[in-house]
């Protein structure tokens, strides 16, 4: 495994790789402090890829004044340990001054679907992803990137991306990795004490119940969902709910408070942020509301 901080190693190392048939180059973005999710997505890669490249960086840009940039955790002894022992070839880890030598002009913006959910508690977030996920996609030209859908709007965002302005690379979402308790894992369940890690368990559990009850019948309209969803959270007082939100996957369309689920045309997404203290988390559910009748 070869680690690149520079921008002229970093092509050096992608295009060597291309050159002497090493290919297809797949790219798995992060900003590191790695768990099990993100090495799901460098074994995706490395089972469809000749080179895996990673890159770790958290990226300055896409984090708001009040949110937790300084305090973000760090560890690059253990991130490089992962990304050998997962079958990364090439990891990438920039300083704000290499990504950022001056004052970044030019910024992308999806419009439309970066409005709701995490794109509305947080302004301006996902243009800093679209930004720098972008300038990695001119770096180092994967024909293949690699995202969680535990960030199923990041996903849904950088393929409107890349679609819109013909990118030529391939976004490749791969499912949400869980702890065996169901919390969706994330860098930022270390900040959790123990009490808060045990009430974190409704974001999943919400979900899981929401699906169950439009499955069975017992909840048939989004606002049935929403309120099924928001009382469940509730149950747990130190939940503070950010958004609970049913709306369409991937457009991100809002559905009528009283639409009917099963009659959606294709998938649909259940989403949550929810605050415990200073900590943020998300979860959510993406699936198709099969027929009742069809289950009776
Ligand atoms: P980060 O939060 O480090 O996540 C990197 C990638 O790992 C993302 O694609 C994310 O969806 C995925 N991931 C995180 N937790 C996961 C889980 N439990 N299961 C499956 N995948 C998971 O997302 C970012 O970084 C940044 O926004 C980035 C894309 C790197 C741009 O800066």
């Amino acid at each position: 495994m070869r680690v690149v901080r520079t921008i002229e190693q970093l092509r050096e190392a992608t295009s060597f790789m291309r050159r002497t048939g090493q290919g297809p180059v797949g790219l798995v973005p992060t900003m590191g402090y790695l768990h099990d999710g993100h090495a799901s997505l460098l074994r995706r890669a490395g089972e469809m890829c000749g080179t895996v490249v990673m890159s770790i960086f958290v990226n300055p840009i896409q984090f708001g004044p009040n949110e937790d940039y300084e305090a973000y955790p760090r560890d690059e002894q253990r991130d490089l340990e992962l990304a050998e022992r997962e079958g990364a070839d090439i990891v990438f880890i920039p300083t704000v001054e290499v990504m950022y030598p001056r004052p970044i002009r030019s910024k992308i913006t999806v419009s439309s679907l970066t409005t709701r959910l995490c794109g509305a508690s947080r302004p301006g977030h996902f243009d800093g992803v679209t930004t720098v996920v972008a300038k990695l996609f001119n770096l180092v030209q994967p024909e293949y990137a690699f995202f969680g859908l535990k960030d199923a709007q990041q996903v849904a965002v950088l393929r409107q991306m890349v679609d819109d302005l013909n990118m030529n690379v391939e976004i490749i979402p791969c499912p949400i990795v869980r702890e065996s308790d169901g919390l969706a894992l994330s860098s930022r369940n270390v900040y959790l004490s123990a009490e808060e890690r045990r009430q974190a368990l409704v974001l999943s559990r919400s979900l899981q119940e929401a699906r169950k009850a439009v499955e069975e019948g017992q909840a048939a309209t989004t606002d049935e969902v929403r309120e099924l969803l928001t009382s469940v959270i509730s149950g747990s007082p130190l939940a503070d709910i950010d958004y609970a939100e049913i709306l369409t996957f991937p457009e991100l369309e809002p559905l009528e408070g009283n639409f009917p689920l099963t009659r959606a045309e294709g998938e649909i997404i259940m989403a949550l942020a929810v605050r415990f203290g200073r900590t943020r988390l998300i979860d959510n559910i993406i699936f198709t509301p099969k027929e009742v009748a069809a289950l009776v």
